[in-house]
């Protein structure tokens, strides 16, 4: 087992522990917030989405609604990430998660609406969308990084997918503003 695959099997158990502790309490890993509901992505699979994208690249990695934390965390073993939850208590779990795996260093939590935050500073951001996020895909306009979106309900309209990736049942699609996708194809054609 790899040092990746050592640190990415922690985080997993960790989280199982968690999810586990919340079906024994009657609910399980699902809950709803001030501006839409909370499920988690799959661990397994969005590490093995990292790690073919690789997620390494980027230089700055934001979760749009994160949750729990599960996301923010795997994504702090590729680089540094920051996840923007509305939820105190989801925000409050999360940070618990970082400190007990030892992630603070890399991995950090604001707790807001993150239609209110200026994340355009990241090259990498993630949304698995309990709803369509139009009001967030207005904001991305001109912006030359690349968004990820976990899961096939909702797709943007006019983001441009540039890479789908499956695991088992799990999509995550890359997505860049369709200005900059015009660039690179200028770019393509120019080339000697
Ligand atoms: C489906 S969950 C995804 C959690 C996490 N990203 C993951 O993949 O495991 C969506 C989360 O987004 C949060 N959310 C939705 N809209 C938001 C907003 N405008 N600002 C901050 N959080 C938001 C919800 O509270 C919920 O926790």
């Amino acid at each position: 087992m790899g040092h990746g695959e050592e640190h990415f099997a922690r985080i997993a158990r960790y989280y199982q522990k968690r999810y586990s502790a919340l079906e024994q309490e009657g609910g399980g890993p699902y809950r709803f917030t001030a501006l839409g509901a909370w499920a988690a992505s799959m661990a397994p699979q969005v590490f093995h989405f990292f790690q073919s994208i690789p997620l390494s690249r980027f230089k700055l990695f934001v979760d749009l609604g994160s949750g729990d934390g599960l996301v923010a965390c795997l994504a702090g073993l590729f680089t540094r990430s920051v996840g923007i939850e509305v939820d105190e208590r989801l925000c409050r779990e999360s940070l618990r998660a970082a400190r007990c795996l030892g992630m603070q260093q890399r991995t950090q939590f604001i707790c807001a609406d993150y239609l209110t935050q200026n994340f355009r500073q990241a090259d990498c951001l993630y949304v698995y969308p309990d709803k369509p996020f139009y009001a967030l895909e207005a904001m991305l306009d001109g912006w030359e990084g690349t968004l990820l979106a976990y899961g096939p309900h909702f797709p943007p309209k006019t983001l441009v997918p540039v890479q789908r990736l499956q695991s088992g049942t799990e999509r995550l699609v890359l997505y860049r503003s369709p200005s900059l996708t015009h660039a690179i194809a200028r770019t393509t054609v120019t080339e000697p």
